[in-house]
Parts: structure tokens; sequence; C-alpha cells
């Protein structure tokens, strides 16, 4: 197979800033020599391991071929652009390219009008520059520039540089044309209707489906380049389908934007649609002074709806020497069985880019040494207390749960009937009817919230909490630890002494967010969310998802403080969204067409 597209670590030969725009120029001369106007590179900036993963896609805005010199423009706007504005000259980036399809050739009697909105006006540099430059002053292309305001548009003097006419449209009029780009457009058309135009635009959907109407009303020909999410950039994952109307060039409903895009006839989109995917949801109601953050989870009244996830607490006062408990919502303990358990033989943690492994195997003082010499800790305190209890078998729960009965500093019970690291542990987790029955049982024993805790490693975590609420739980907790394992290579054997261990940290959020929703939907009593969650967003996903509060764990690891930062930061989110409350935001998450439909 002939390679026809470029691969290279390319150095950074200048780097400049101008407003919010950076513009990046690199030393990638294979992508140079057959990059055309409208096309784009695939572009992996320098990062930590779990920092970001994909590369970023940037459209080309001039490449050079004596020099071979590509260059891009971009505006920070996530992770990834955050990390690549940080670059310097000298910085070597991997890149890829040039990919897609990019814009047509005007017929020689036609006159480009370029419309750039936003940051939309990279590619069409690079196809001003070039047909300015092949052309002469025949047809100079008219160059279009909307932005919200005259602050926003320290790029223009480069696209004036060009040669070409550039004409600016602001939307609050302080400089130029008072409007938008497709307003301004429009004038130049009215006023120059002896022109054959073609028109190429790039910039916000909105604006791009106005210059689609404008264009098919006037009977003009336009191209619009879209964008979207891309993963491999080379058209082998679908990632980036769009939706595109089947009367337009194409014969599908669907468009794969990086192999036959990013420019489009503009009749070829399904512009309702790419509309609605595109519209953010409206804008919330107006901010609250102070949101109420205490809440009522399974029957406990919390001061927050954060709460601190069993197994990375210890039993609450290890941490409690480094911060306030009661600035959480609860506290849940360590495992707590009715006889103390060694736990299984080291190694048993193992660090990874995006958490950690570990298979401690419930290692605890036991019942008895807990009533004596744990409970008494939370005394004078008002976070809420819940023990997490575990047994190997039927008899061994019910003793558990006999020894902690009518012990008033205890709220609730958390009902362990999921950890990976036990023997039988999961055959337990995993199959309803157990579960049922178990928590049938402990609930006949159990005056106490009995939350029960289920494991993500089971194909139907929907029927297994369905089948704890079957049993009488007050409240499902989830997610126990993925299994998972690491291999120490030098010594071919895995880091972890048990082989298997349990996956917790920012990797298993996307995981865990699911299973809350998949949950949140199936029964009729709360859910505790947690798996990953080191941020209040995090924590707020979760409330949306379905959750009525979420447990913290790794991340206390990493910062000790995190849970505190998380129930504030969630106090805070909720009154910028116009929420009094924790339960006006719970499971209040909007859908796709056919979200959910397997
Ligand atoms: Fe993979 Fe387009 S990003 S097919």
């Amino acid at each position: 197979m002939k390679r026809s597209l470029a691969l290279h670590s390319a150095m950074i030969v200048d780097r400049t800033d101008e407003g919010a725009f950076h513009f990046v120029t690199l030393h990638a001369p294979g992508i140079a020599a057959q990059a055309r106007p409208g096309q784009f590179i695939q572009v992996l900036p320098p990062h930590d391991p779990g920092e970001f993963f994909l590369p970023r896609p940037m459209s080309i805005m001039l490449a050079e071929r004596k020099t071979g010199h590509v260059h891009f423009a971009f505006k920070e706007a996530g992770r990834g652009t955050r990390r690549l504005a940080t670059t310097r000259r000298g910085d070597t980036l991997r890149v890829f390219g040039p990919l897609g399809r990019g814009w047509s050739t005007p017929a020689s009697k036609q006159t480009l009008l370029l419309i750039g909105g936003g940051v939309g006006f990279p590619p069409l540099y690079f196809q001003a520059w070039k047909q300015s430059s092949e052309r002469g002053n025949n047809n100079s292309p008219v160059f279009v520039v909307g932005a919200r305001s005259a602050e926003e548009l320290d790029y223009a003097d480069r696209i004036r540089a060009l040669g070409v006419d550039i004409r600016i449209a602001t939307d609050d009029g302080s400089r130029e044309f008072h409007g938008n780009a497709v307003g301004l457009m429009e004038e130049i058309v009215a006023e120059r209707d002896d022109v054959d135009w073609r028109i190429q635009a790039c910039g916000p959907m909105p604006m791009l489906a106005g210059v689609a109407r404008v264009a098919t009303g006037l009977g003009l020909d336009a191209e619009v380049s879209l964008e979207t999410p891309m993963a491999c950039g080379v058209g082998a994952c679908m990632g980036c389908a769009l939706p595109i109307e089947p009367t337009g060039t194409s014969t599908s409903k669907l468009t794969i934007l990086c192999d036959q895009g990013p420019v489009y006839d503009a009749a070829e989109p399904d512009w309702a649609a790419l509309e609605q995917q595109s519209r953010s949801a409206s804008a919330p109601s107006r901010r609250v002074e102070r949101a109420v953050v205490s809440t009522i989870f399974a029957g406990i009244e919390m001061a927050n709806p954060v709460v601190l996830a069993s197994g990375t607490f210890g039993y609450g006062a290890e941490y409690g020497r480094i911060i306030d408990l009661d600035r959480v919502g609860a506290v849940i303990t360590k495992s707590v069985s009715e006889n103390p358990r060694a736990g299984n033989p080291p190694p048993r943690i193992r660090e990874l880019p995006t958490g950690m492994l570990n298979a401690i195997g419930l290692q605890n003082v036991g019942v008895d040494r807990f009533i004596e010499e744990k409970l008494p800790l939370f005394d004078g305190l008002s976070t809420r207390l819940i023990v997490n209890v575990v047994g190997h078998d039927e008899a061994e729960y019910l003793r558990v749960l006999d020894r902690l009965a009518g012990r008033s500093s205890i709220d609730g019970i958390e009902l362990n009937l999921s950890c990976p690291n036990v023997k039988g542990g999961m055959r337990l987790a995993s199959d309803p009817a157990t579960i049922e029955y178990f928590v049938r049982r402990a609930r006949e024993r159990c005056d106490l919230p009995l939350i029960v805790k289920l494991t993500p490693n089971v194909t139907d975590v929907a029927s297994v909490a369905r089948a704890a609420e079957a049993g009488g739980a007050d409240g499902i907790s989830l997610i126990n630890t993925l299994v998972g394992m690491a291999i120490d290579l030098d010594n071919r054997r895995p880091w972890v002494s048990r082989g298997t261990a349990g996956y917790s940290g920012p990797g298993v959020k996307p995981v865990a967010l699911a299973m809350t929703w998949l949950v949140a939907q199936a029964v009729s009593i709360p859910v505790l969310g947690g798996g990953g969650i080191s941020t209040a967003e995090d924590a707020c996903e979760f409330l949306v998802a379905g959750a009525s509060a979420v447990s913290v764990g790794t991340t206390t690891f990493v910062d000790p403080e995190a849970s505190i930062r998380i129930a504030e930061g969630i106090g805070e989110w909720l009154s910028e969204q116009g929420c009094r409350s924790v339960t006006e935001v719970v499971g209040t998450l909007r859908s796709w067409p056919g979200m959910g439909e397997v």
C-alpha cells in the first residue's frame, strides 16, 4: 500500500500569542509538501500520563513547501489545547497529515467570499493565501470575519496582510458592521449582485447553518467546514460521524467527517439535526445566593451529599487528624467482620497512571475491637457514621449486625456484598437471587438504614440492584472496584500478590457514572454514586446521572481535603445553576434521541 500521509515529530519553529489565539509554526516538510487549504493535521501535544489521550485535529492555516513549514492556530478550549498553549519554540509535537477533504478551487470567473466566525478563520486564511497568490488581483477573495467585539480581532491584521479585501462584523458594533457575519455576507452579496460568488465558511454551527440558508435562498455555490470530536482522524474508528442529508452527494445519512469532510457542499449537512446537536441546554436559572447542600440519604440526614468511601478512609480517625470530619456528610468505615482479618499478603497495591490497584483483602480489627476502640472516636462529631459490614457467610454477616445493633453513634450500615479481593466475594456479588436473600436476612436483623454496596464486575448491574431493593435495602452504593491487573515485566509476575486486584481512581469514573445512571433508573431507592470522583464537577455529574449522594474514595490519598473541596464545589455549582437544594438536580440528565436503546 502506498503511504500518502506524513508522520512527524515536528519541531516548533515559531510560537506567538495574539489575544486569545495561539499561533504555532512547525517544521513538517512531508505535510507541507502535500497540504491543501481546508485540510487538517492531527497534533498530539506533550502531556503527562492520564492528562488526556487523543491527538487534537487542527486546521492547517498555512503550508509552505519551500520551507517545509506548517502553521496552525487555536484557542484554549480544553485540556489538550491548554497544554498546547504552554509549548514553546524548540519543543516537538507528534503530528500527522494532511487529512480530510479541503476547499474546492473556485471557477476562474468566480470570486471567493470567505466567512470566518469565532475560531473559524485558519482554514480560510490558507485558502485566501493560495487564491490571492495564484490569482493576483484577479477576483481576489473577500474575507468576512465575525466576532463578538473588536477585542477579539487581533488576528485581523494577519488577514489584511494577505492583500485581500477584509470586512469585519461585530455583534456589539464595536468595529465596522454591526451584526453577525451572515448579515454582512448578505449585505455584500446584495451590494455586488453582478459578482459570481463562491462562498466558503468556517465557524460556529449556527453561523454555518445561516450561511447555508442564505446561500441556498440566493442560489449561490457554498461550502462549509464542519467539526466534531475525533479519535483516529483517518477514517478508521468511525467516531466522527455527523448527520447529512441523504439527498446530498452522500448516499448515507451519516458522514465520516475526517474522511469525507471536513469541507462539505452547504446543501449536504442535515442542518436541523446539527443545530439540535450543538444547541446547549437552556441557560441556567438565575444564580441563587446559597444553595442548601444538606440532604437526606436513605433516611440519614447529612450536612452535605459527600460521603467518604469505605476502604479509603480507615476508621475515620486516621484522616480525622488532618481534616475536619464534620465538613463531610458521612464517613463509611473500612469493612468490619466478626473476627480480625489479616488480609492478603503483600505486595497489595500498585500505582497506575489513572488510579491504583489494591488487594487489601478486608484486613480489619474485627467487630469487638471496632466497637471498643473505633466507635468512641465519633463521639461528639456531627458527621454521620456508616459502618461497612462484611462476612464469610450469611451467619457471619448477621452476627456482625447483631453486635452493632443499638449503638447510637452508628447512623447506617453499608452491606459489602461486592469485594473482588476475597475468595467467593464475586460469586456472592453477581447473583441477584443470593443478593436478595442476603439483604432480606440482613433487613430482618437490622433497624438501621441499610445500604447495599454493589460490584461493577457484573453483566447487568441493574438486575442486581433491583434484587437488593426487593430484599429491603434502603439505598444502593456503587461502585466497588473493578477487577484489574498489572504485571512487573522484569520479573514476569503480577505487581499485586493476589494476581488480580481492585482498580480505582479517575480511570474508573466513566464506568461508575454509567452504572449509577443505569441503577438510578432501575430502582426507586436512593443511590450513592461514586468511582473516580476527584473534583466537584465529577461529583455533580453523578448527581445529574441520578445519585442522591456521592462517595469520594481514592482521591483522598492524593488530597486528604478533597471531600471538603468537593462538598463546597457542589454547593457553588448548585448556586450557579439556580438550584436551591441537592435534590433539585438529582437525576436531571437530559437525553439524546434514542438514548439508552440497544
Ligand atoms: Fe476516526 Fe474520523 S476520527 S473515523
